[in-house]
């Protein structure tokens, strides 16, 4: 038995070598490829992250113009995944539905096996990152009981994945520009944060030669619970039971309670001891969605915006560093937008395919990749000899 070094959650091993995305927790600093979340988020387009991520360099005119025509021409599903849906109950989670489905496309695909051939991973990549809206949208419809909308393609990618998803057979989904760029905007701000809990999934997954999909279904299932993607809509369920603002100190000391299990949701990362940065540009978006459609001053957001207040002031969340994160106002936006909470996670699955992708394609680059085996410190029973049940007692 060799000797190893216990680090239960991961908080001091880096499991690989990694160029796509850069974290400074304590500085709040976030860079893909090199380039700032911020300058990405305000100044970019979510294809072109996406581009950046999967090839490590933004794209030129001509390089992004054949790469968005590419996604384009790959959004539509093959038709037999429709009668996926039928087997799962209207009211399934649709975190389930998407972990099945995903999973269930890779036997449309078997190619993507290939992963020695660079043109079936480059063709697996745009195959996931094209059909995660249509494969959402339908996730969304299927739970409302109402027809599928298939996609459109002189429509953007986050136009596109609204109309999906607010388009009824008797009136096509007049598209908002600004709700459309902040919808584009939660993608690029979900598109990668290197290796987080969902990722290190995927490419574990994918380190036994698993197939692409198979293992981007592995990282949806990790992403579904609450300490991990599942925050948002955790959060704003927070906030509906938090319901008003004189409520919010019994929340609060809750949350200090060690006694009590409960956290403030949308609070504290595991790497940022600082302001999370996708969640400052996350709550400027807010703002900007909430104007566009005319909210203003509802109990939600009353208790959102005071909970921010009260926690950024509060001694116990101060000395911990527990900072509101992107979850805190992503949920406020999709709200406004009228996805239910029990969608958000499945958003941000859709924009993180993209990450996983890229970190998935890196790791088979790595000429030192081999399978990933965890060892343990084992603390069970010793040596001892095997008693049949008769002498048992
Ligand atoms: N509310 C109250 N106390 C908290 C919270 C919170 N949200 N988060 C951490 N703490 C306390 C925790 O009790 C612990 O206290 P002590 O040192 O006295 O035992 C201390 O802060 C450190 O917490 P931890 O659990 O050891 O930290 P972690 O790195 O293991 O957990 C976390 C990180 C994000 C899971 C945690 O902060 C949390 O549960 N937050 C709420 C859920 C959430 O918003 N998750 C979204 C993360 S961002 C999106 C994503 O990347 O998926």
């Amino acid at each position: 038995a060799g000797v190893f070094t216990l680090d239960p959650g991961f908080t001091s091993t880096a499991s690989c070598e990694s160029q796509i995305t850069f974290i400074d927790g304590e500085e709040g600093v976030l860079l893909h490829r090199g380039y700032p979340i911020d300058q990405l988020a305000e100044q970019s387009g979510y294809l072109e992250v996406c581009y950046l991520l999967l090839n490590g360099e933004l794209p030129t005119g001509s390089q992004f113009k054949n790469f968005a025509r590419e996604i384009t021409q790959h959004t539509l599903l093959h038709t037999q995944m429709d009668r996926f849906f039928d087997g799962f109950r209207r009211d399934s989670h649709p975190m389930a539905m998407l972990t099945g489905t995903v999973g269930a496309m890779s036997a449309f695909y078997p190619s993507s096996m290939d992963s020695a051939d660079p043109e079936e991973r480059r063709l697996a990549s745009i195959r996931l990152i094209a059909k995660m809206p249509t494969l959402a949208a339908r996730v969304y419809k299927y739970s409302i009981g109402q027809p599928f909308v298939n996609p459109r393609n002189d429509l953007s990618y986050a136009e596109n994945f609204l109309r999906m998803c607010f388009s009824v057979p008797a009136e096509d989904y007049k598209i908002s520009p600004t709700l459309a760029k902040a919808m584009d905007r939660f993608f690029i701000l979900h598109a990668d944060h290197e290796q987080n809990a969902s990722t290190s999934t995927v490419r574990l997954a994918g380190s036994s030669g698993a197939h692409p999909y198979a293992a981007v279904a592995a990282g949806v299932a990790c992403l579904w619970g609450p300490s991990h993607g599942g925050a948002n809509e955790a959060c704003l369920n927070m906030l509906h039971e938090i319901g008003s603002v004189d409520r919010i100190p019994e929340f609060i000391a809750r949350a200090k309670d060690k006694e009590d299990p409960f956290r403030l949701m949308g609070f504290g990362h595991r790497v940022y001891k600082n302001y999370d940065p996708r969640a400052k540009v996350m709550q400027e978006t807010a703002h900007e969605v909430l104007n566009e459609l005319g909210i203003k001053d509802t109990p939600i957001l009353k208790v959102a915006m005071e909970l921010e207040k009260i926690a950024l002031e509060d001694e116990y969340f101060v000395e911990k560093k527990l900072y509101p994160n992107v979850d805190f106002y992503s949920g406020i936006i999709l709200d406004a937008m009228g996805f239910p909470t029990e969608m958000f996670t499945v958003l941000f699955a859709l924009a993180r395919t993209v990450g996983w992708v890229s970190q998935l394609n890196e790791m088979i680059d790595d000429p030192t990749q081999r399978i990933g085996r965890p060892r343990q410190i084992y603390t069970g029973a010793p040596l001892r000899d095997f008693k049949p049940v008769s002498e048992r007692g």
